[in-house]
């Protein structure tokens, strides 16, 4: 099972200068719950996007896809392709591979993806970085979960789950 996991604004946008625009814990605690334990693949822009306490992201195999031959990011597996880091996370025996964007990621995976994770966020943004547009002839609905608004998650979010129609 290869999995995308994204947040995603009313227009498609995911962020903006190479960081995350919204402060939303209830998101974060679900990417948390879903990837723990698994193997998570990311571009290098996003991973640098992660502050540096917080990456590698614990109790994960983190897979970083960049083209720099000579790139460290201790802790992380680097690979020079999207395949290779799929090859490498398969290699693991995880049962579910997450695709953790950024958006250059996303855009070039979808088409290897089984299931997306979308956390929609029901306000416009500015941003730089987006995530494609899932077509109803390719992706089903399978799951729909109202998020809750409060103090600390001000902005109104679903969490919905597609599978690819095979
Ligand atoms: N809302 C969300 O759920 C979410 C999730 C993740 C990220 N984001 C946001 O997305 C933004 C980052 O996305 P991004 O599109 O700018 O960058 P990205 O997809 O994270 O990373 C792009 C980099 O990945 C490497 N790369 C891309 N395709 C490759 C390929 N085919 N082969 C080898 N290497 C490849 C290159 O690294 P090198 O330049 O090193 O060669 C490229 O510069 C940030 O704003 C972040 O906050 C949002």
């Amino acid at each position: 099972m290869i999995s995308i996991i994204v947040a995603v604004a009313n227009n498609n946008v995911i962020g903006k200068d190479n960081k995350l625009i919204w402060h939303l814990p209830a998101d974060m605690k679900f990417f948390k719950e879903k990837t723990t334990g698994h193997c998570v693949i990311t571009g290098r822009k996003n991973y640098e996007s992660i502050p540096e306490k917080f990456r590698p992201l614990p109790n994960r195999t983190n897979i970083v896809i960049t083209r720099q031959k000579d790139y460290v990011a201790p802790g992380a597996i680097i690979v020079d392709s999207i395949e290779k880091a799929l090859l490498t996370a398969k290699n693991t025996g995880d049962t579910e591979i997450f695709i953790i964007g950024g958006g250059e990621i996303y855009k070039q995976s979808l088409h290897f993806a089984d299931r997306v994770y979308l956390t929609q966020i029901n306000h416009s943004f500015e941003g730089d970085a987006f995530f494609p547009e899932l077509l109803n002839l390719e992706w089903k609905l399978t799951s729909k979960v109202e998020g809750k608004t409060d103090d600390n998650n001000k902005y109104p979010h679903s969490f919905f789950t597609y599978e690819k129609i095979a």
